[in-house]
């Protein structure tokens, strides 16, 4: 039997920014059904950068997208920022994420008919900022990711690396309060993987923000305060980075 264990923050950082409580999640009806997350108890502290890891089909994505309010969980409390998400209209949901939230898809879920420039900007456009600016501001994000060279190519002009690229800057580029990212370098080499992870670690280590990557990456694993192991549908074990499993 696995044992679901509150962590306690790492040093330095106390206040929770997301807070999960017994997130339930099933998929299909009937014999069809399956369970796919059991009972989820989490907390993302401010400034930290969270690593979840477990094998494929774990839950791993059906709990981030619970998380972004992109799925209803079943049953459990889901709070982020000390809002409880659980009670939120879809349209207050919708609001929420595009206020403090982003998330790199693992499909990255690009728009083919705007460039990489474009969908860098998409979040800016939508917050009403200047088209020129929102350019500009995307622009520079996607320089930092070495893709000053890609601004104007269309995604189906790019190689899933460069595509997984513009999805993280997408995500960057609202400066946002949590930022969910699910395998963000799964086509990357080490070297562009690395600049990723540090583009990433800059968001989670302001003290008021938090990032969670889904990975299987070992060589980003380094790079997080924690470690949460998941394993059919429940968190079994979180370790601190280069500290014991707690
Ligand atoms: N919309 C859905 N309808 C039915 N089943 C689903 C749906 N989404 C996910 N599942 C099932 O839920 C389980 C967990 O899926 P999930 O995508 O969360 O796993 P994961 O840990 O992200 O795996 P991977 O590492 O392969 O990305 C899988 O068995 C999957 O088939
Ligand atoms: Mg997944």
């Amino acid at each position: 039997m696995m044992t679901q264990t509150i962590p306690k923050p790492p040093d330095g950082i106390s206040t929770s920014l997301v807070t999960a409580r017994g997130l339930t999640k099933s998929f299909g009806e009937g014999n069809a059904r399956i369970s796919v997350l059991k009972g989820v108890d989490l907390d993302v502290f401010m400034g930290e950068v969270l690593l979840l890891v477990g094998p494929s089909g774990s839950g791993k994505t059906t709990l981030l997208s619970v998380i972004a309010g992109i799925l209803d969980a079943d049953e459990g409390e889901l709070s982020i920022l000390e809002q409880s998400i659980t009670n939120f209209s879809a349209a207050a949901k919708t609001q929420f994420r595009r206020d403090y939230l982003s998330f790199v898809f693992q499909q990255y879920n690009l728009l083919p008919t705007l460039t990489a420039a474009e969908n860098a900007a998409v979040p800016l456009f939508i917050r009403g900022v200047p088209k020129k600016m929102a350019l500009e501001t995307a622009a520079e994000i996607l320089a930092e990711l070495g893709m000053g060279e890609r601004l104007q190519s269309l995604p189906s002009k790019l190689s899933g690396g460069e595509q997984q690229r513009v999805a993280i800057a997408r995500a960057l580029v609202g400066d946002p309060r949590l930022l969910l990212c699910d395998e963000p370098t799964a086509s990357l080499d080490g070297e562009t993987g690395h600049k990723v992870v540090e583009q990433l670690q800059h968001i989670g280590k302001r003290s008021n923000r938090a990032v969670i990557i889904v990975t299987h990456d070992s060589r980003i694993f380094e790079f997080g305060d924690r470690i949460v192991h998941m394993e059919d549908g429940q968190i079994d074990q979180v370790q601190h980075v280069n500290g014991e499993p707690t």
